[in-house]
């Protein structure tokens, strides 16, 4: 894969040589690599080439976008392929792994989503990234900690000069109506005693057109073509890690002015979506924890979770 990453022609033998590796092997590599979703194109006595060039994952290049927090960054592992970044951190946490672990794969067999869905992960189009972090107090302290997650990654597409992306209650981050971006935060530990969260973020970047993921989507290279996956994930990192070691003495308080400047539903009607019931309303916003609100027939009403989707034929709602 990395030496077929930038999209000129390699033959068989000088990738088999490069390897250390029979033509055979190399033959079976590169149908590995067309079965993750990778075009190699192959051209007779020419060789084997990547129909697009791919940026792949390099920690210099990330760590080059770490202006302000690459001391709270205690590792880097990048792989090749995993089941899913979150599940391979949370492992390493029980491991006894520091805060500041940052994972990233190039692509995923068993990406996790929120709400038990199952989250695409292309090879080499988008970014899947996670981080470990302590706390010393139990989870109840952790409220909110996901939709400061989101405004920091909105914070970090800024800074990359991504404009226009807002949030969606929890935490999702759309584009025009459209996913770029999503967060799973899976939190481990005793309920009142030290705990350890890792915070698992998909962002599409250059997905293929065509792919199919359950939902309209949308990606970075859309809004800035070129994007540098490093990049982004450096500034995610770098973001996401000045976040984490501030949260435990401020809580969401510092992200409340953030929230409401970059809500995309506030003001409009919304289906929520919990386990056994829908609650139709008009969202509000959230509390100073990090809660969903929503204007109902009975008054404001309160939510800790649940899948908000607006009501057919919304129009804005009256503000209030
Ligand atoms: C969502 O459903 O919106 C959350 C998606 C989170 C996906 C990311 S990709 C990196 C990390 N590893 C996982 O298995 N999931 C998260």
């Amino acid at each position: 894969m990395t030496r077929l990453a930038d999209g000129k022609f390699h033959s068989g033998s000088e990738l088999g040589a490069g390897l250390g590796i029979t033509r055979g092997a190399v033959w079976n590599a590169i149908r590995k690599l067309s079965s993750r979703g990778l075009a190699v194109e192959s051209v007779p006595g020419r060789g084997y080439r990547l129909a697009q060039p791919v940026e792949l994952l390099d920690a210099e290049r990330i760590g080059g976008h770490l202006v302000k927090s690459s001391h709270l960054l205690s590792r880097l592992d990048l792989l090749f392929e995993v089941d899913s970044t979150n599940r391979y951190l949370v492992q390493q946490g029980m491991a006894g792994t520091p805060s500041g672990h940052a994972c990233l794969a190039e692509t995923q067999t068993a990406g996790r989503g929120r709400r038990g869905r199952d989250w695409v992960s292309p090879l080499g189009a988008n970014l899947y990234l996670s981080l470990l972090w302590r706390f010393n107090d139990g989870p109840a302290r952790l409220a909110g900690l996901s939709l400061a997650v989101a405004l920091a990654m909105v914070r970090a597409f800024r800074g990359l000069g991504i404009e226009g992306i807002g949030v969606k209650w929890p935490n999702d981050l759309l584009w025009q109506g459209k996913k770029v971006a999503g967060v799973l935060l899976e939190v481990s530990g005793e309920s009142s005693g030290p705990c350890q969260v890792v915070i698992g973020i998909g962002v599409n970047i250059g997905m293929r057109p065509g792919t199919e993921v359950g939902q309209p989507w949308a990606d970075l290279q859309a809004i800035q073509p070129g994007l540098s996956r490093n990049a982004v994930a450096g500034a995610l990192l770098d973001e996401l890690l000045a976040l984490l070691a501030t949260f435990d003495a401020t809580g969401l308080r510092p992200w409340l002015d953030e929230w409401r400047a970059v809500d995309l539903y506030a003001g409009r009607r919304v289906v929520l979506l919990l386990h056994h019931r829908e609650v139709i309303g008009i969202a509000r916003g959230i509390d100073a924890d990090g809660l969903l609100r929503l204007e109902t027939a009975e008054g404001i009403q309160r939510f800790a979770s649940g899948e908000v989707s607006l009501r057919g034929g919304d129009d804005h709602a009256a503000a209030g």
